[in-house]
């Protein structure tokens, strides 16, 4: 049963991107599960920094075949403009294909994210402004529009005109914006499906063949478990499911077909957007995570929240994921602090709670209960291999291990793609 999940364990960007290019190298096919362009995936190489939003982090290893999966929704302009780009730097793009039942993100998808997080106000969920709420949203209403749909001149014309007239009546009478005019709509779509045409198939089918051959495939989420539709910080949250139920689903893979589930967390907290956050550090500290770990977005350039380990969220993503192995990144960023928080429970005025609540008031109102362990204060960017890690860093990975209920196998010591430590050499 040879496919791998790759989940992030938090809120997101916790180094996704990097690990599943690193573990492409052993796979022949790597498939996107969930969200779209709201993602942005770095992988740092000897050619250079590549930002991927909706192209598979496999897509720098010439012999994996990448694909986007059906529970992914697909923003045609950023896709057509990440693939010339890419091309553009001589990356091979050919092999990318693309489910026919994955939805497509429209331009009023986009228009009412920016309309709804406007009318929030002071309440926004902070969105990535991509139009992915709106479009999961007609999905699961039964109003979106799939890429079998866009491909298809005359099926495309005919429920774009349906759809947009209800989405248009929303944008006048409830929001007060204008109109967007079909024509012009269509004809930009029309052309941009055009490109990607080809690439257009049953995804699931191939998925399946490729296990059935005893082929070795990763299934890349995006976003981060705690931003998880279902059991993360609802509302502020993404609007598909980056777990590893939601990675069979979205990427057409069987439960009994996933044999290790690598949950990536990074050494410390982050978050983008709004919502609760208890072990975030509002003080120098936090600063000094930010600046170290270069924590601004990559698409949105907004500066990431940042805090210690909450070891609470952490344990809950991984129990619920049964995550089988750990990647902790960005390990290097914390090398300088004397002392390194762990956050081990969410102190109410009457109780501590060890779990997520459902409740946001709960976790918002939550004074962080923090344990610390003594820093290593020394460089680890050049360590290579996992007995050489600093005794104090070996005893904050045990710790860990203790909180998420997974030995850790991977080791983040930098942003390049050499600086990963496989524990298993
Ligand atoms: P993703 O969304 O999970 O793929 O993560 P992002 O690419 O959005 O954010 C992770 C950031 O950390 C990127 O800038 C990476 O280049 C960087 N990064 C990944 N792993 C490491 C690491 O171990 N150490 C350091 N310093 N940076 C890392
Ligand atoms: P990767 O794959 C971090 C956050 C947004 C916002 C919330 C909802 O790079 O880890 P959305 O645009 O999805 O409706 O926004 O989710 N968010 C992310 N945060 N990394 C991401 O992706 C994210 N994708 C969405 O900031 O709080
Ligand atoms: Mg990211």
């Amino acid at each position: 049963m040879p496919a791998t999940v790759i989940m992030g364990g938090q809120w997101g960007d916790e180094g996704k991107g990097k690990l599943t290019d690193a573990l492409a190298a052993r796979a022949s096919m790597v498939v996107r599960a969930n969200g779209g362009s709201n993602a942005g995936h770095t992988v740092q190489t000897h050619n250079g920094t590549f930002k991927l939003r909706l192209v598979p982090s496999g897509i720098l290893n010439p012999h994996v075949q990448c694909v986007l999966g059906a529970g992914v929704v697909i923003d045609l302009p950023t896709l057509v403009g990440e693939l010339r780009a890419l091309q553009s730097r001589g990356i091979d793009t050919s092999g990318l294909i693309i489910s026919d039942r994955a939805h497509v993100v429209l331009p009023y998808h986009k228009e009412l994210d920016r309309l709804e997080e406007r009318r929030r106000e002071q309440d926004e969920i902070g969105t990535t402004l991509n139009g992915n709420g709106p479009a999961y949203a007609d999905k699961a209403s039964r109003h979106g529009l799939r890429m079998c749909d866009v491909i298809r001149p005359e099926v495309l014309r005919r429920k774009l005109a349906i759809e947009i007239d209800s989405k248009n009546a929303q944008i006048v009478s409830v929001f007060g914006d204008s109109a967007l005019d079909f024509d012009a709509l269509y004809l930009e779509l029309i052309d941009m499906a055009e490109v990607v045409r080809p690439m257009v198939v049953p995804t699931e089918v191939v998925v399946q063949d490729a296990l059935h051959h005893g082929e070795q495939i990763i299934v890349e989420c995006a976003q981060g478990a705690m931003l998880d539709i279902d059991y993360g910080t609802y509302p502020y949250v993404t609007s598909s499911s980056p777990t590893a139920a939601g990675a069979c689903q979205g990427a057409g893979v069987a439960p009994r077909q996933i044999e290790s589930v690598v949950g990536v967390y990074k050494a410390y907290s982050t978050r983008v957007g709004g919502g609760p956050m208890p072990a975030e550090l509002l003080d120098e500290t936090g600063e000094l995570i930010r600046q170290r770990g270069r924590e601004w977005g990559v698409n949105t350039g907004r500066p990431r929240r940042t805090g210690w380990f909450d070891a609470v969220a952490a344990r809950q993503t991984s129990r619920l994921n049964g995550v089988s192995e750990v990647a902790l990144t960005l390990v290097d960023v914390l090398d300088v602090f004397e002392e390194i928080g762990v956050c081990t429970g969410y102190q109410l005025p009457d109780h501590v709670l060890r779990h997520v609540p459902a409740l946001l008031d709960e976790m918002e109102g939550a004074t962080p209960i923090l344990e610390f362990t003594p820093g290593w204060n020394s460089d680890t960017t050049a360590v290579r291999s996992f007995d050489e890690l600093p005794a104090n860093l070996l005893r904050y990975i045990g710790d860990l291990e203790g909180h998420l209920g997974a030995p850790v196998r991977y080791v983040g010591v930098g942003p390049d793609r050499e600086q990963l430590i496989d524990r298993h050499g």
